[in-house]
């Protein structure tokens, strides 16, 4: 059983564990990581105005997110690879999140086909991320075979036409270790991770060779007309970016800078939480995620208006180190500190975390 002081403490264990080249790609941001650390530190200089007796002797922390009934409000965000952490990969924590009664959002690149995340996850609700590739048929291809697998939310990622310039993973040549695949493709995207195109990040090359970096604002409206599921737009920090994306119908909006590691030098996510509140004025739901390690952390999304959030390294870590019972650790822990956090600030269910509890 992994005993857990904090998220932060984490990292640390788990590092101890990983191949150097595999903690830096899921540790590490773009540039000189500003914005990696900026995320973090930003919700630490925002400061909770708590209210007294309240009666808070019964809290609720269940809410909904697009509608799905979730236990509480931390959602589990794509993260791809998760065969570099541990054998059970997505296996695991796609079927703890669903233990844990939230949603898990599967990434296009992930070493589990998205069907075997789907039955893992069971009754649990799910999203698939997407990445749109130049093939056109291939980006129809995950969109046809998500909505057969029963997720019920397209996220897509519009933050990476390319990736970011992630120096950690071109010093160390990232490559994708030999006994993992990418499994909701062909043998031959595999190969790409495996073996790269020359030295630097196997990733970044693969990104380069297949993502479509010439999508735009009409993209999104096609992929709606093409799923039957809602489309969450991940990666929004302009306000102006969220009204268009519900403009083009977006169910959600989630303000992220992709943990750091695309543009160092962007904003934190909670320093733009507020402002795409405002722009979207209610007409979709908001997400936000990036350096969220507290349940006071998540306890101030809500404040400043967000429907939910995404904590994503901290899950990895927790998988890392005890595979699914791990990621149920990790969530238990946030969902704890949560609770706590109502508790101390007068909030006995989610719908009492309102805007003056920020000072
Ligand atoms: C990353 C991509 C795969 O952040 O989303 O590594």
């Amino acid at each position: 059983m992994l005993t857990i002081l904090n998220l932060e403490h984490l990292e640390g264990s788990a590092r101890e564990r990983l191949d150097p080249m595999l903690y830096d790609y899921i540790a590490g941001g773009a540039g000189d990581e500003w914005t990696l650390r900026e995320s973090r530190a930003a919700w630490n200089r925002v400061q909770l105005l708590p209210r007294m007796l309240r009666g808070v002797a019964n809290r609720e922390l269940t809410t909904t997110v697009l509608g799905s009934p979730v236990s509480f409000p931390v959602l589990v965000p794509p993260m791809g690879f998760q065969g570099l952490c541990h054998a059970d990969a997505e296996v695991a924590t796609a079927s703890a999140t669903a233990a844990e009664g939230t949603i898990f959002c599967a990434s296009t690149v992930s070493n589990t086909s998205l069907e075997a995340i789907a039955q893992a996850n069971g009754a649990g609700p799910r999203w698939f991320q997407l990445y749109v590739y130049r093939d056109k048929s291939v980006t129809r291809g995950l969109v046809e075979r998500a909505a057969a697998a029963g997720y019920s939310a397209l996220c897509l990622t519009v933050d990476t036409p390319l990736a970011g310039n992630r120096e950690r993973d071109r010093r160390n040549s990232l490559r994708m270790p030999a006994h993992l695949e990418l499994a909701n493709f062909p043998a031959s995207h595999t190969a790409q991770h495996h073996h790269g195109s020359g030295p630097g990040s196997a990733l970044a090359q693969y990104i380069a060779h297949q993502w479509d970096p010439g999508l735009t604002w009409d993209d999104v409206a096609w992929l709606q007309s093409i799923s039957p599921m809602p489309v969450v737009v991940k990666g929004i920090l302009a306000p102006e970016d969220a009204k268009l994306a519900v403009d083009h119908g977006a169910a959600g909006v989630i303000v992220s800078n992709h943990g750091g590691r695309q543009l160092d030098t962007v904003p934190a996510p909670v320093a733009m939480l507020p402002e795409v509140v405002d722009a979207v004025a209610g007409r979709c739901e908001v997400l936000v995620d990036g350096g969220i390690r507290r349940g006071i952390d998540v306890l101030k999304a809500l404040a400043l208006g967000a429907r939910a959030v995404l904590v994503g390294r901290p899950v990895l870590w927790g998988l890392t180190l005890d595979g699914v019972d791990g990621v149920r650790a990790v969530l238990q822990h946030l969902r704890a500190e949560l609770d706590l956090a109502m508790a101390l600030s007068g909030c006995r269910t989610v719908a009492d975390i309102t805007r003056d509890l920020i000072l």
